[in-house]
C-alpha cells in the first residue's frame, strides 16, 4: 500500500509571525482529515524551529525547500542537515526546478544533497519533471529518465518521495492533464526498483482540480505552491474527495 503524501511548498513566501496565523488557521481543518494522508508544510529556514514548536503532538511534518551534502565548512546561504533535524524538520526538498533553473543545481548536487538528507534521517522529496520546450521536442520520457538516474545513484528508495513537477505547469496555472500526470508517473514508477515509493504531482494544484488529481491510480498526492499559502484553500486540498 503507498501512502498519500500532500505536501505544501511555500517557497519564498511567509515570515514567522504569518506561519503561526496559517497554522492556527489551519491546524482545525485537519480534524476530520482521513488518517492515512501524510501532511507536510515546506516553509522557508527562518520559520522551521517556531513551526516546529507550535507542530507538536500534531500530525502536520515539516519541511524544508533545501539542504546541503556536508554538515558544516564554508557554504554561504546553505543549511546543513543537521541543523534542520535538530529543529524537528522530517522531509527536505531536493532538485526543485526553481533550484536547477536559478541556483545551478545539477543532477549531481541534487543527489548529493538527497544522500546526504537520508544519511542524516531526513526524506527527501526529489522534483523531476521537463521543460514546456523539451514536451514539446517529445522529450519528457528521455529527460525524466535521465534526471531519475543521477538523482538516485546510492539513495535508499524506502525514505523518499519523488515529486513529478513539468515545469512548464509550476505557477502558470496550465495544470498537467491528469491523465498525462498520471502517465508519466507510472512511467517513474516503471524505473524503480520498489512498488512502494510516493510519488506526487505538483504544478498549478489548486482546490479545483485535486479530486480530479487524486482521482488518478498511479498518483500519491500533491506538491502544493501557491495553492498551500492560504489555510483554508489547503486544507481543502489535504482534505480531497
Ligand atoms: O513545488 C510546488 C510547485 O513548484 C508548484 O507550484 O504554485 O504551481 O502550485 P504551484
Amino acid at each position: 500500500m503507498r501512502r498519500v503524501v500532500i505536501a505544501g511548498n511555500w517557497k519564498m513566501h511567509k515570515t514567522q509571525a504569518e506561519s503561526l496565523e496559517f497554522l492556527q488557521s489551519f491546524l482545525p481543518l485537519l480534524e476530520n482529515t482521513a488518517e492515512d494522508r501524510e501532511v507536510i508544510l515546506c516553509a522557508p529556514f527562518t520559520d522551521l524551529s517556531v513551526m516546529s514548536k507550535n507542530l507538536h503532538g500534531t500530525r502536520v511534518r515539516l519541511g524544508s525547500q533545501n539542504v546541503h551534502w556536508e554538515e558544516s565548512g564554508a557554504f554561504t546561504g546553505e543549511i546543513a542537515p543537521s541543523m534542520l533535524t535538530e529543529v524537528g524538520v522530517t522531509y527536505a526538498v531536493v532538485g526543485h526546478s526553481e533550484r536547477r533553473q536559478y541556483f545551478g543545481e545539477t543532477d549531481e548536487t541534487v543527489n548529493f544533497r538527497a544522500r546526504a538528507a537520508q544519511k542524516a534521517g531526513l526524506k527527501p522529496i526529489l522534483c523531476v519533471g521537463e521543460s514546456k520546450q523539451q514536451r514539446d521536442a517529445g522529450e519528457t520520457e528521455a529527460v525524466i529518465t535521465q534526471q531519475l538516474k543521477a538523482d538516485l545513484v546510492g539513495i535508499d528508495l524506502s525514505g523518499l518521495v519523488i515529486a513529478y513537477e513539468p515545469i512548464w505547469a509550476i505557477g502558470t496555472g496550465d495544470t498537467c492533464d491528469s491523465k498525462e500526470a498520471n502517465r508519466v508517473i507510472g512511467l517513474i514508477r516503471s524505473q524503480l526498483s520498489s512498488a512502494d515509493v510516493p510519488i506526487q504531482y505538483g504544478g498549478s494544484v489548486k482546490t479545483a482540480n485535486i479530486d480530479e488529481i487524486m482521482a488518478q491510480p498511479e498518483i500519491d498526492g500533491a506538491l502544493v505552491g501557491g495553492a498551500s499559502l492560504d489555510a483554508e484553500g489547503f486544507a481543502r486540498i489535504v482534505n480531497y474527495q
